[in-house]
């Protein structure tokens, strides 16, 4: 373990800039690529501070096994999954653990809301998130780099979602909690959104926020989903120009 245990709770705010000398409503650097992987339908590899999150998609295919197929739409298998690298902690379990599986399944439930099931009935979609490096916030980095390589993949959605956290230190709102600030927080809110009529598709919540923070908390993600979309368009853009 790097920190904690001690009991000793960092300040996370001094003189107004944060940990990594971020002022309270700024992102990290993120860089995406899409196209990373050539076995695959779609991929992307996302650099979200020092978060590195590669994603991939397969399909659709025929659902296997048969049984889980849906005759009406299509279903989505998701698996995110930290690499064993990935961080300082004790990763020796083999196998998917609680956390894994929880974040593969709201990211799955993301998916379910954009893509256009209805159109390959009996059929799977397989997406695959690889952390392989986290400094908090991979749930939504994975969801972000995903987007884009469904998006990539040409399986038709109605909206190429995106995903960041807000939370809060004392009284003051943050956007894109890293690590430390992720365990010492007051309160830790990853959401993802369809940034078209800004659909919530995912709002999960550690701590708690009066009714003034969550909603300059949300408003803070949505101005922040400005710059995330754009980022995830032009990458695009440039695999496909
Ligand atoms: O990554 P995210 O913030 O979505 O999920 P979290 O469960 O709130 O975890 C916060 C951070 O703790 C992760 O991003 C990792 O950096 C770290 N973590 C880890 O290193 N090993 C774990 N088994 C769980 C979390």
């Amino acid at each position: 373990m790097i920190m904690g245990g001690s009991g000793e709770k960092p300040q996370l705010i001094i003189n107004g800039k944060r940990t990594d000398g971020r002022v309270p409503d700024e992102l990290r650097p993120i860089k995406l690529e899409v196209g990373t992987l050539k076995n695959a339908e779609g991929s992307a590899y996302l650099e979200w501070g020092n978060n590195k999150v590669l994603a991939a998609v397969y399909g659709p295919k025929e659902a296997q096994p048969k049984h889980i197929a849906d005759p009406n739409r299509a279903i989505i298998k998701c698996r995110y999954q930290m690499a064993p690298f990935s961080s300082l902690e004790e990763h020796s379990r083999s196998g998917p653990n609680r956390r894994a599986i929880e974040i593969s399944k709201v990211t799955k439930e993301v998916f379910e809301n954009v893509i256009l099931l209805d159109n390959f009935p009996g059929s799977e979609i397989d997406i695959f998130i690889e952390v392989l490096q986290s400094d908090g916030g991979t749930r939504a980095a994975g969801i972000t780099a995903a987007a884009a390589a469904v998006a990539s993949s040409g399986i038709p959605m109605k909206d190429i979602p995106y995903a960041v956290s807000a939370g809060k230190a004392g009284d003051l709102i943050l956007l894109d909690l890293n690590k430390i600030e992720d365990n010492y927080s007051d309160a830790d809110m990853p959401v993802a959104i369809a940034p078209r009529n800004n659909e919530v598709l995912l709002l999960q919540m550690d701590g708690s926020m009066s009714k003034e923070q969550f909603d300059s908390a949300l408003q803070m993600i949505k101005k922040a989903g400005e710059t995330i979309t754009k980022i995830q368009r032009d990458a695009l853009e440039a695999r496909y120009r």
